[in-house]
């Protein structure tokens, strides 16, 4: 029998999806689903065929491309202008070009270099956490997304007296909404981001900086001839990804260990295990829960389904990353695993530019944070969290982490 969690997919139990994700991949691997908003799309679960998605050549990431020839796909919603020409949303060789003009600021070197200056962070936020000597913090507030909003600002070069506006636009433009139309606060705050971007692409171009949007500036005016909107787009594309992703990382990675004691202590006792361990997190309760969407150019066959040219296809990294045909105890937390490849981070051409980043955010966030913090607890049940996102399909995160850092 169908599931009728397919007749509105995303309208799930947020605390704990999994039970429902087990039972549609345990239905197939490829589904035809209706999405809150109404529109049909196409849903891959199991790990082989959502890897295989992940790279197809039949699979557009360019919307408007893709659906050109069919306006009854998806003819309203289609996001602005402004910030829609990113890599993530673009097919070669339009990926090819902006993704390799941002990719230097994420290469190897680049990455391992802000190491101080990501545990500078790391600890400064933790002292003011501590010194305020509250008994209960807010380690999402305080910790998970100041964190990476900080490190990708100082990256892009976005001033710090800029940040707090910055960051309450961005916080109130992604802010979870079940209404058909973008509420008006979110429309305002695109509107303050773009004013904001074009007014620092003009003062780097003015004054440059050693930061990444002095560098795509300085390519705009070189051959690579990246547009304007190109460039807005790319900007606003990095901050998003950025912060939102790691944010989710660390206060669901947090969880997870606090709900599993004694694979906490084996990484307190042993912090070489944090970079294994935070794999087994992406895995287990993967941030980004499901892909962007793509749409299919011609009739794509997989796992024995034929998607029909023209349709949106949404490929469930979290529920991938559970398959037992991949894994063995795919529902247990194991920081032990041997093995914890996943699709936490996207596959093929589209595989995340920032995965070296967010590892490297990940690996000191949880070192440091648990090494000094050792006896932290929850200071809520489990069943009290909240997951945030309300019908967005993509991201997955708590919306607040009340913790008791060091109880008497
Ligand atoms: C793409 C996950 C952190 C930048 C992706 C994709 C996933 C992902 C799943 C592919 C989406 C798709 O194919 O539809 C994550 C997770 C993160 C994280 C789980 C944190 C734990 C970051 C960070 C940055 C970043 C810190 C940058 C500073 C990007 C970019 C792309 C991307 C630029 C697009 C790549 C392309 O289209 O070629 N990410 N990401 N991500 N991510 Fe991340």
């Amino acid at each position: 029998m169908r599931n009728p969690a397919l007749e509105k997919w995303g309208d799930y139990d947020r605390d704990d999806p999994y039970p429902l994700f087990a039972q549609v991949r345990a239905g197939g691997p490829v589904h035809e689903v209706t999405l809150a908003d109404g529109h049909r799309a196409w849903l891959i679960v199991r790990y082989e065929e959502a890897k295989a998605a992940l790279n197809h050549a039949g699979l557009s990431k360019d919307m408007h491309a893709a659906l050109a020839r069919d306006g009854a796909v998806v003819a309203e919603g289609l996001p602005g202008p402004a910030f829609a020409r990113h890599m993530l949303g673009v097919d070669p060789p339009d990926h090819t070009r902006l993704r390799r003009l941002a990719s230097a600021a994420f290469s190897r070197p680049r990455i391992a270099a802000l190491r101080p200056r990501v545990q500078a962070i790391v600890d400064g936020l933790l002292d003011d956490l501590e010194a305020r000597g509250d008994a209960v913090v807010d380690l999402v507030k305080g910790f998970a997304f100041p964190l990476p909003f900080t490190v990708i600002s100082e990256l892009l070069g976005v001033p710090e007296s800029d940040r707090d506006d910055v960051g309450s636009w961005f916080t109130t433009l992604l802010a979870p909404s079940s209404a058909p139309e973008p509420p008006a606060e979110a429309v305002a705050a695109s509107e303050s981001i773009v004013r904001y971007l074009v007014e620092l692409l003009a003062r780097k171009r003015a004054t440059p900086g050693e930061d990444l949007v002095t560098d795509l500036v300085h390519a705009a005016d070189q051959d690579d001839a990246l547009s304007e909107q190109e460039m807005l787009s790319t900007i606003f594309q990095l901050v998003v990804a950025g912060h939102d992703t790691t944010t989710s990382l660390i206060g669901n990675g947090t969880v997870a260990l606090l709900l599993h004691p004694e694979q906490r202590d084996a990484l307190v006792a042993d912090p070489s295990l944090v970079p294994h361990a935070s794999e087994e997190i992406l895995r287990w309760d993967a941030p980004v829960q499901h892909s962007t969407f793509r749409y299919t150019r011609e009739d794509v066959a997989l796992g024995g389904t034929v998607i029909p040219a023209f349709a949106q296809v949404i490929i469930s990294l979290a529920a991938a990353n559970r398959d037992p045909d991949r894994y063995a105890n795919p529902e247990t937390l194991d920081i032990a695993r041997a093995n914890t490849s996943h699709l936490a981070f996207g596959h093929g051409i589209h595989h995340c530019l920032g995965a070296r980043l967010a590892r490297l955010e990940a690996d000191i966030a949880f070192t440091t944070l648990h090494g000094r913090f050792p006896t932290m607890r929850m200071a809520l049940p489990r069943s009290a969290l909240r997951w945030s996102h309300g019908d967005g399909l993509v991201l997955r995160g708590l919306s607040e982490l009340p913790v008791i850092l060091a109880p008497q």
